[in-house]
């Protein structure tokens, strides 16, 4: 019998509880050994829950008990969740977390600290809620070089953007909805500002670089500009408008940023619709590569962490490599990648972009303003000569 504690009884922890329990003899079968929740930390009491009995106060407890050999921390924010999972560690009880921002702020030290002791540091739940990507880029993906990885990585946002699209609806009144369907928190920055994609992608750029990716240098726009005018001319050109995590690597060289960006009908990521996720990942012998599924909610999250509470399980007093060392990795400046660029502009500023940009193949919806697509060029070339024209209402990237 191997026995787990959850740290954490929210809605995910609340989750891998009933994952354990709800599929016990299928897991039983698949680790050739029973699992048990004989612990759940939290401040709170559960009375008249079916698990109140095994509800703690004192990470001690968990800590102090040689039969608890796997701890799933589904408690979020850094702290005390590092503190709790450097304790279990160090006693080398096995660390399974949906934490993203733990993970991004204290992945190779968790990671290192398991090597150290034994055990493994896992976090399948982290990015893409319960979507496979973490183990494959760590197992499946490894004979590649990842050179380019696009993500549709917050379901919030692409549920706003997703509807502003169907409906025409104003970006404020999705927003709206969101919040009363839950999906979106009251303080929604973190998702709209492009945050939470920012530390995923930050994520899944130190795993395909084995070095550290931190957040802070990844460039991030959100999607509180869009328009719904916006997605009158991406119909118009057959392309939807997505929040896109995207990270580069050639020549050893990395650059990541997350923005909105234009897709075209062709793209697989095109139809990545709702609250939906995905990942598209290109390696330089398999090609492309696309991991799509429900990137957040309780039981798809939870499913994700018992996964790797089932690979601990399978893998006790052995640590699975996990290639994230903690020197930091330089980030390319993001303006030297090349795209194309989608520009509105006010209609009298017709000939300055004509002077500026050569023949465009223009785009009308409206009498007041126009559209087009630019060439494919480098940011900074392009930062250059939109410069010179007088009245530009917005711009979005376009993705190959
Ligand atoms: N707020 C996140 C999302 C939840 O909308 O995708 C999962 O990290």
């Amino acid at each position: 019998m191997i026995k787990v504690a959850v740290l954490g009884y929210g809605t995910v922890g609340s989750g891998v509880v009933q994952v354990i329990q709800d599929n016990a003899a299928l897991i039983s079968k698949r680790v050739g050994d029973d699992i048990e929740v004989k612990y759940i930390l939290d401040l709170r009491e559960f009375p008249g829950d079916k698990n109140e009995d095994k509800v703690v106060h004192d990470i001690n407890v968990i800590l102090d008990d040689p039969e608890v050999s796997i701890v799933c921390e589904t408690m979020g924010g850094v702290n005390p969740a590092f503190q709790f999972s450097k304790d279990a560690l160090a006693k080398g009880k096995s660390v399974c977390t949906s934490n993203k921002e733990l993970v991004e702020n204290h992945g190779p030290e968790l990671i290192a600290l398991a090597k150290q002791n034994n055990c493994n540091y896992l976090f399948e739940a982290s990015v893409g809620g319960g979507i496979p990507i973490i183990r494959p880029m760590n197992s499946s993906l490894a004979p590649e070089e990842i050179v380019r990885i696009m993500g549709i990585l917050n379901g919030t946002t692409n549920f706003i953007l997703t509807k502003m699209a169907k409906e025409g609806a104003a970006y404020a009144d999705v927003l709206k909805q969101a919040q009363e369907l839950g999906y979106a928190e009251r303080n929604p920055e973190a998702d709209v500002e492009g945050h939470d994609a920012g530390r995923k992608i930050a994520i899944l750029s130190s795993l395909m670089t084995g070095k550290t990716v931190k957040f802070a240098d990844v460039h991030t726009e959100g999607i509180t500009k869009i328009e719904t005018i916006d997605f009158e001319y991406a119909a118009k050109m057959g392309k939807s408008i997505k929040l896109i995590a995207m990270a580069e690597q050639k020549d050893g060289k990395l650059t990541a940023l997350v923005a909105p960006f234009m897709i075209g009908a062709d793209h697989p990521l095109n139809g990545v619709n709702g609250v939906f996720n995905a990942i598209y990942v290109t390696g330089n012998m398999l090609g492309d590569v696309m991991f799509y599924g429900q990137g957040a909610g309780k039981l798809a999250t939870a499913s994700a962490v018992v996964s790797d509470v089932i690979e601990c399980a399978r893998n006790l007093d052995r640590t699975l490599p996990v290639v994230w060392d903690d020197e930091k990795l330089d980030v390319e400046d993001y303006t030297a990648s090349e795209r194309c660029f989608f520009v509105r502009a006010a209609i009298g500023s017709r000939s300055q972009v004509l002077n500026t940009f050569g023949s465009i193949n223009e785009i009308r919806v409206t009498d007041e303003e126009f559209a087009f697509v630019t060439n494919k060029m480098s940011e900074q070339a392009f930062n250059k000569l939109i410069a010179s024209v007088d009245k530009v209402i917005s711009t979005i990237r376009v993705a190959e």
